[in-house]
């Protein structure tokens, strides 16, 4: 009736059939006021998708073909791969593939069927979790279908609307995603910067004496892009002056940092005080799946609590048998480890001794920062895997600074000292390009032909 009301009538100034006719008009107008779904869709792509006809199939959804190790190939041409996070260089390992294969024989992709907590529960799920505890140095662990779903799903399940969250601003989508579930108050802290975690935690801490909540610290055990190790050090060190729990995503640290391999806690002496451990089996594992490790009081209750696994289907046997298997290699293979190690000193030695920048990593990620353009820097990845036959990732604005390029390198323990040399050389060559104004001038002949 508000049509009605806007034009100063009232209800019972019509009848039946001319009110009917009035609505009838009325919700018309608001149809050609409204806007379709889609239509935002179609008209902003959003910040990558916008660079979808320019970079799809070579610089965003390229495809790798061939068995992975480190060298594939690209466009029917071998590279030497330095895009996988494949660290301890299990993926294509013939016992690794013989365990999956056998199970996808016995169990097929779908055993078994239903959730955990309705049908989906297995003895090796069981015996997984034993054992991921164990290798962790935590009392219990709970599996998790996806490293993303499952870590959101903790985040959600660990806090409730009075409760306060203090993040890393560079965290991963996932801890991002998982936070905008909290119905409560969030404060971020500028990244691995311990003074401004400090000052969250006091703005926290006053927040929660009014709600009477409680404090959850997310960071990461190794920040993906930079390599960077989050500061658990100092992180867990303001537990004696502030009351919170942590949360610490380890998907890059587990496999390849500590003394047993049990990641960044171990590696910097804290691994006890992390309240809340997560991994994912997607990199140092090769596989897929993911988990959380903590008290057994913490597991139990996620059990009971964590919606991503309580109404999802359980884990296929295929992941749980091939994960056994993995972790297995992980604890008594050591030299893999080793391996892994020798080439990312070899790496990261050889790139600092010929004048790059690789900031501050502490750990496998290898970045590589550079100064050009987006064009620049879409001509240097052409050059590099057309003319060197190396392929990495590369990153750029607005991911990192405008004016910056970030090669972002993963050697793994499939690699040979020989492939790091012909990088080290082929690095060499495109700085030199870069400098010299090379592929600006490539850059402006790709950029003229697209204005075209
Ligand atoms: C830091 C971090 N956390 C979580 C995830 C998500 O894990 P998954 O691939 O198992 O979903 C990733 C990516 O794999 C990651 O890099």
């Amino acid at each position: 009736m508000s049509l009605l009301f806007f034009c100063g009538y009232k209800e019972g100034d019509f009848n039946y059939e001319e009110r009917t006719k009035i609505h009838s008009f009325a919700s018309k107008i608001n149809q050609a006021i409204m806007r379709d779904l889609f239509e935002r869709i179609t008209e902003n792509k959003g910040p990558l998708g916008k660079w979808a006809s320019q970079a799809e199939g070579y610089f965003v959804f390229p495809k790798l073909e061939g068995p992975i190790s480190n060298r594939m190939k690209f466009q029917g041409k071998e590279v030497i791969t330095w895009s996988i996070n494949d660290y301890l260089g299990l993926a294509n390992l013939p016992e690794i593939k013989k365990v999956d294969g056998e199970a996808a024989l016995e169990y097929g992709a779908a055993f078994p069927m239903g959730a955990r907590m309705m049908s989906g529960h297995t003895e090796d799920h069981e015996e997984l979790e034993r054992q991921l505890a164990e290798f962790v140095h935590k009392e219990s662990a709970y599996l998790l279908n996806f490293g993303y779903q499952g870590i959101l799903s903790a985040i959600d399940a660990l806090v409730s609307k009075d409760d306060i969250i203090v993040y890393d601003v560079d965290s991963h989508a996932c801890i991002i995603d998982g936070v905008r579930l909290h119905m409560g108050k969030r404060f971020t802290f500028k990244h691995n910067d311990i003074e401004s975690l400090e000052k969250n935690l006091t703005r926290a801490t006053k927040l929660a004496e009014q709600t009477g909540g409680g404090i959850l610290v997310i960071t990461e055990g190794v920040f993906g892009m930079r390599g960077e190790q989050g500061k658990l050090k100092e992180i867990v060190a303001l537990k004696k002056k502030f009351k919170f729990r942590l949360l610490v995503d380890d998907a890059h640290g587990f496999g390849t940092l500590g003394k047993t391999g049990a990641g960044a806690g171990e590696e910097q002496g804290v691994q006890d005080e992390i309240d809340v451990y997560f991994a994912t089996f997607a990199k140092s594992m090769a596989g897929i799946g993911a988990f959380l490790a903590a008290d057994k009081e913490i597991i139990d209750y996620l059990k009971y609590n964590l919606r991503s696994q309580m109404f999802a289907k359980s884990l296929p046997m295929i992941y749980v048998k091939g994960a056994l298997k993995r972790l297995d290699m992980l604890r008594t293979m050591p030299e893999l480890k080793a391996k892994l190690w020798e080439n990312v000193n070899a790496l990261q030695n050889g790139l600092k001794e010929s004048g790059f920048d690789i900031g501050n990593t502490s750990s496998c990620v290898t970045p590589v920062y550079l100064s050009g353009s987006v064009p620049e820097a879409m001509a240097l990845v052409r050059d590099l895997r057309e003319n060197h036959g190396i392929f990495c990732s590369i990153v750029v604005y607005p991911v990192i600074p405008k004016g910056m390029i970030l090669l972002r390198m993963i050697p793994t323990a499939s690699h040979t000292l020989e492939d790091i040399k012909v990088t080290l050389n082929a690095f060499s060559a495109i700085r030199e390009r870069l400098e010299n104004g090379t592929y600006k001038r490539l850059s402006a002949a790709v950029i003229a032909a697209m204005g075209e």
